[in-house]
């Protein structure tokens, strides 16, 4: 077996854990096949919330290992992605010259660095960088001089090296991490006593607000409230001071925490307070997200009936869009190819429905009638992109919408 069954919640251990959402059985997101007929394996998708913390996590872990064996990733692909990098520098930087005058160059270690996005626009700003990544095909090139250490952040690794960092980030990450109390350990261990900690993760608020499920796939086995995100940071003495929502991903949390006794910020309390009007710490809070999931599968399904024998591509083969394709059951016949700019994924095809993934100067010559947006979070980006091919875009989410 691959995977391993979820008996208690992975930041209180509580085992008062409740289903509250079903998407049925799906291939994983970004093992890309490369043979049409490949069969992707398939798992058991469904969400459990912790009635104690209020963590929702999905009810199984896939072994990494199988998990991550042939990761495409690429986030600098995104200008938006890029510009929220650029922002986060400049934020913390000049965090730091208020607390640290005398100190001219702020050291941070970004965890998960992917391909180092984030740290090459830290390194702009004028930080000292450095970074930590599992996956070996995204080290950096050597005259880039970053330094990268090719391994997964752990309490031991963070032991074995000598960093005291200013600053530790962990963008696209958090959610990720199964054993989230090594995780902060090692952040801990790897702090300077005045350092902060600064995690985003996509906002379970966001998510059930708009009804973007997705977000919801197997690499992604926690979906945070605030309060389960302080909760597993408090818990190892990291003591949260500030909070924001920033829009990447479709709402993400940005939490700041230290060892230091900053100032607490009134958006802490603001948060919690609106979390716990809202009910997340129980199933009923759940509810309209369930059917909001359900309605908007319904009326996609509705309209790609309405347009069935017309020319369909698909803009981004990203892991959402195995995500929407797969639970709404849409196959070759619905849409003919996916195209993304991401040339490891080109050539490829897409799991579960087999769909060729292409450049998208593909698309001159196909002339689609409709564009489906798989990475509707891009949409302005991509649309002014592909607006030229007058074609029918067709957005699935938020909520379904239609662009002419
Ligand atoms: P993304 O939304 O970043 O992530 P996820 O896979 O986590 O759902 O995926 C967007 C995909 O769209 C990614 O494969 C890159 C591709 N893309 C383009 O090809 N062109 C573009 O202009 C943009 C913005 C994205
Ligand atoms: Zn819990």
């Amino acid at each position: 077996m691959d995977y391993k069954q979820v008996t208690q919640c992975r930041v209180c251990g509580s085992k008062r854990l409740t289903k509250y959402l079903d998407l049925g059985m799906m291939p994983l997101v970004n093992a890309l096949e490369t043979r049409y007929d490949a069969v992707s394996p398939k798992y058991p998708l469904e969400i459990l919330l912790c009635e104690s913390c209020s963590l929702s996590q999905l009810s199984i872990v896939v072994d990494p290992k199988v998990l991550y064996a042939n990761y495409p990733y690429r986030s600098s692909i995104s200008s938006t992605f890029k510009r929220h990098c650029r922002h986060l520098g400049e934020k913390l930087y000049a965090m730091f010259a208020q607390h640290e005058s005398h100190r001219p160059k702020p050291a941070v270690l970004d965890i998960a660095s992917n391909d180092c996005c984030l740290l090459r626009e830290f390194r702009e700003v004028g930080f000292i960088i450095n970074g930590v990544e599992p996956s070996t095909n995204l080290m950096p090139t050597l005259d880039e001089l970053i330094p990268v250490t090719n391994d997964f952040w752990s309490e031991k690794l963070a032991k074995s090296t000598s960093y005291v960092m200013d600053f530790i980030t962990a963008t696209n990450v958090f959610a990720h991490v199964d054993d989230l109390d090594d995780f902060v350990l090692g952040v801990k261990q790897a702090l300077a006593p005045k350092g902060m900690f600064v995690v985003e993760v996509p906002y379970l608020k966001d998510m059930l607000t708009c009804g973007t499920f997705d977000t919801i796939y197997h690499e992604h086995l926690s979906y945070f409230t605030f309060r389960a995100m302080k909760t597993i940071l408090e818990r190892h003495g990291l003591t949260v001071f500030m909070v924001e929502q920033v829009p990447i991903h479709g709402g993400s949390l940005r939490v700041y925490a230290s060892k230091h006794s900053y100032p607490v910020d009134k958006s802490v309390g603001d948060l919690i307070r609106f979390e716990n009007l809202m009910g997340y710490g129980m199933p009923k809070g759940y509810v309209t997200f369930v059917e909001d999931i359900e309605d908007n599968k319904a009326r996609l399904l509705k309209l790609m009936r309405a347009i069935k024998g017309k020319k369909v591509v698909a803009y981004g083969a990203s892991a959402k869009g195995v995500v929407l394709l797969n639970y709404c059951g849409l196959t070759k016949d619905d849409v003919q190819i996916i195209v993304d700019e991401t040339p490891d994924k080109q050539g490829k095809f897409s799991p579960g429905t087999g769909i060729q993934i292409l450049h998208p100067n593909t698309m001159e010559a196909v002339h689609p009638d409709f564009i489906l947006m798989l990475a509707w979070n891009f949409f302005e980006e991509i649309y002014e992109k592909t607006k030229h091919l007058e074609s029918v875009h067709i957005v699935p989410l938020p909520s379904l919408r239609v662009v002419v």
